[in-house]
């Protein structure tokens, strides 16, 4: 695909790499909830399934934006994913979800640390909306994880 348009916001290639590091955990999240609300099983599973479509959905609109964005920045969107782990109960699903979200948790830090510092504040901006939303997922499975 060719560009025709330069974008004003220089970023480095740094700062660029850990935007497609963050497209494939967003990408990974997506299919592993997706496939949890398929295989929830149970009273519980099936009364939680929701959840984990819902969040499924949310995911994959993240990765979007943060393609994007990338694309923007003169960028190609990854197409290797996260490691995907799906789980055998609910109780390991939540588990590794919760593992999942805190490891997008982590990155999105950085990556606002490196975006500010690179003078990129729509990219630091955006980043703050997505963790938002992260804690918000990382929140949901802590307190379902309680539950089970
Ligand atoms: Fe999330």
């Amino acid at each position: 695909m060719t560009r025709k348009l330069k974008p004003i916001v220089k970023v480095s290639d740094e700062l660029k790499k850990m935007l497609n590091d963050a497209i494939a955990i967003e990408i990974a999240a997506s299919v592993q909830y997706m496939w949890q609300y398929v295989q929830a099983m149970g009273v519980k599973g099936k009364a939680v399934a929701g959840k984990f479509k819902e969040t499924a959905i949310a995911e994959m609109k993240q990765a979007e934006e943060l393609a994007e964005r990338l694309w923007y920045l003169n960028g190609t969107p990854t197409t290797q994913l996260a490691p995907i782990k799906v789980g055998e109960s609910l109780k390991e699903f939540l588990e590794l979800d919760k593992k999942m979200e805190e490891e997008g948790i982590r990155l999105y830090r950085k990556i606002i640390d490196q975006a500010q510092k690179e003078g990129d504040v729509i990219t630091a901006f955006m980043i703050k909306e997505i963790l938002e939303v992260e804690e918000e997922h990382h929140d949901l499975f802590t307190t379902m994880l309680e539950e089970v």
